[in-house]
């Protein structure tokens, strides 16, 4: 008797293989040079990442699996690939006409699938719906390709997406991993801090409005761990408003690894966040950045470190001299 997930890691499995197979039909061609000459991937690369076509048609996988195959289609359902519908039975294929990503577990078992459009459909991105074997919030893709790297480079790049991580990783910064379009959850670090001995993990989301939200809702997350010192835990933003893919397009894997090594720590990164959204010469806002400070400060447990950027915010605030000083250490 075989348990219910070994039986969807077989469907899932299948299914990889299916897609891969598809990408190198004909009717996979506009597919196969989306990946090749939008995304710019490589032979070795669609392999590695065995990347796929969903085909365009409503039943095209529910057909192989259930009909050809045998499966029950409830089993495939619990899968996430097929959709009963609405009205009346039966059911129709999640993934229709896109390019799929398949999304494996840290052990390199297929447990879920990410798709993006050829064409400019909405949604752009479709990923599989949580099942017993894909959940958003725990799963990081890439992990399975990454972990020996990060474990050796004792350091791990959580970005936003697919293309990102096989961007960086085809660039030999295979320490790179995605979270799956939400914000990065404490149990995600505390996965990749298993691999990790110096904690460093560094966090470079797309530079534009929704990837700052998503790195400050991250910070939250994992606020804990970042005050007690459990992660190290730093920020990067790529120049220009792009991410990582667009970056390697045009700039060097060394210019890239340049950025990760200036990337300024997280308590760093929104003090800094904060003076540049002020105007320290309006009293109001002045006070404002002092008490915002104040309060991210307040949670250091280290007096050292807290003595440490109690000078350097007066400082910053254009405050050098001890008065503003002793009122930062008073209010803390
Ligand atoms: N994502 C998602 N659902 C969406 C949009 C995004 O799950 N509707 C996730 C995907 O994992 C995707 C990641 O968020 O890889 C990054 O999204 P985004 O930055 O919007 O992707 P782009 O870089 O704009 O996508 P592309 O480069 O493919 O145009
Ligand atoms: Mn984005
Ligand atoms: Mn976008
Ligand atoms: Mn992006
Ligand atoms: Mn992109």
């Amino acid at each position: 008797e075989i348990s219910l997930k070994e039986q969807l890691y077989e469907i899932l499995a299948l299914t990889c293989s299916f897609y891969e197979h598809a990408l190198r039909q004909p009717t996979g061609q506009a597919a196969l040079e989306y990946a090749v000459h939008k995304r710019g991937l490589d032979q070795a690369t669609i392999q590695q990442f065995q990347i796929g076509y969903a085909p365009a048609g409503w039943q095209v996988l529910y057909r192989y699996l259930v009909e050809q195959k045998g499966y029950p289609a409830s089993l495939v359902e619990q899968a996430g690939l097929i959709v009963p519908r609405n009205q009346g039975d039966g059911y129709y294929d999640r993934f229709r006409d896109r390019l799929v990503i398949p999304i494996h577990d840290p052990q390199g078992r297929v447990v879920g699938f990410g798709s993006r459009t050829l064409t400019n459909e909405e949604p752009k991105y479709l990923n599989s719906p949580e099942t017993p074997l894909f959940s958003k919030g725990k799963l990081l893709f890439g992990l399975d390709k990454a972990r020996h790297s990060i474990a050796k480079q004792d350091q791990a790049i959580v970005v936003e997406g697919y293309f990102d991580v096989i961007a960086l990783h085809r660039a030999g910064i295979t320490q790179a991993v995605a979270t799956l379009g939400t914000a990065l959850s404490k149990e995600q670090v505390r996965q990749l801090l298993r691999y990790l001995d110096s904690k460093q993990v560094i966090l470079n989301f797309d530079a534009d409005k929704a990837g700052e939200k998503a790195a400050q809702r991250a910070i939250g997350e994992v606020a804990d761990l970042a005050y007690s010192g459990d992660v190290q835990l730093r920020i990067l933003t790529i120049p220009q408003g792009k991410d990582p893919d667009e970056f390697l397009q045009q700039h060097s894997a060394q210019d890239y690894l340049n950025l990760v090594t200036a990337a300024p720590l997280w308590l760093d990164w929104q003090i800094q966040g904060l003076l540049d959204t002020h105007d320290l010469s309006q009293a109001d806002q002045f006070q404002d950045v002092t008490h915002k400070i104040t309060a991210l400060l307040g949670k250091l447990p280290s007096a050292t470190l807290r003595s440490h950027y109690i000078h350097r915010c007066a400082e910053l605030l254009g405050q050098g001299d001890t008065r503003l000083t002793l009122r930062l250490e008073e209010s803390l």
